[in-house]
């Protein structure tokens, strides 16, 4: 059995892996690196009954891997590159091997992963990071379930300026509901709903344009979703208006939120 452990800004995951098939998993917040790594190994093996001498090697990954030295609990183990990890994961969850994957995490990847060769195209700071970081201030909490559901029940035309604010007619390909500028209306009367579901506009949207780019520059036609990110309804929900406009699509593999220690695990 292999373990595949990505200590991530924001939270830690781990996976087993055996004969390729992907056994266990499990996922928790991220403290400091050994910590985490250590807990998130405890944690799978104490919960799946695994005993450390089915263990044949750890794989860690994400930004807390360059932290873990040495071999955890005498296991052999070892780093795999992130983006690296993102494009074996995507690649073997989307059962595909010419794709872009959006990655969205703490900030967002983009990665073109081919059998030979995996590229990380570029990214930005705009992911779920964003959302709770935004929402602390201006909705007061950072509890992702409390922000989602403030979202659920939001208007956005309380607070984006959309074309039909400014323009009577469709302009070219985007319709009059087409946001003209993410939080550019912010009326008084705006609410907390109102502001959530803004932030998530605002987030999804930047990703989703990001992806369309990326997608368009490899001549491909979908985008695979991963991160905790990709579990998002609502981001789903805006991702998907952009498909309708673009004709670029977004695919959502089973376990897309631990796409990053599989493909360590697997690495
Ligand atoms: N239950 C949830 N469902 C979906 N998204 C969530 C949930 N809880 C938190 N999030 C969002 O997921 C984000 C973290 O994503 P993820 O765990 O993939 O990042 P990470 O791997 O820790 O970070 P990075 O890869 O950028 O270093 C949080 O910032 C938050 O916005
Ligand atoms: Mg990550």
């Amino acid at each position: 059995m292999i373990i595949g452990i990505d200590i991530g800004s924001t939270t830690t995951k781990a996976v087993s892996i055996e004969n390729e098939r992907i056994t266990r998993k499990i996922k928790t917040k991220a403290v400091d690196a050994v910590t985490s790594a250590t807990g998130a190994l405890g944690k799978l093996l104490l919960e799946n009954d695994i005993r450390i001498a089915e263990i044949e090697r750890i794989m860690t990954t994400g930004v807390g891997a360059t932290q873990i030295k040495g071999d955890l609990f005498d296991i052999q183990t070892r780093k795999v590159d992130e983006m690296t990890a993102i494009g074996i994961g995507g690649m073997y969850l989307a059962g595909k091997d010419n794709i872009v994957i959006m990655n969205i995490g703490t900030g967002s990847a983009i990665i073109e992963a081919k059998k030979d060769k995996i590229s990380h195209i570029g990214g930005s700071g705009v992911g779920g990071g964003a959302i709770l970081g935004l929402a602390k201030k201006m909705l007061s909490t950072s509890n992702f379930n409390d922000i989602m559901a403030l979202a659920e029940r939001g208007d956005i035309k309380q607070v984006d300026l959309l074309l039909e604010d400014i323009m009577d007619a469709n302009l070219g390909f985007l319709n009059k509901e087409a946001t003209a500028s993410n939080f550019g209306k912010m009326l008084d009367s705006a609410k907390n709903e109102d502001v959530a579901l803004g932030i998530l506009n605002m987030v999804y949207q930047v990703i989703g344009m990001l992806s369309v780019f990326a997608a368009q520059s490899r001549g491909l036609n979908s985008v695979v979703v991963t991160g905790n990110g990709s579990a998002n309804p609502i981001g789903k929900r805006i991702l998907k208006a952009i498909t309708d406009i673009y004709k670029i699509s977004f695919e959502y593999p089973e376990d897309a939120v631990y796409t990053t220690a599989i493909g360590a695990g697997l690495g």
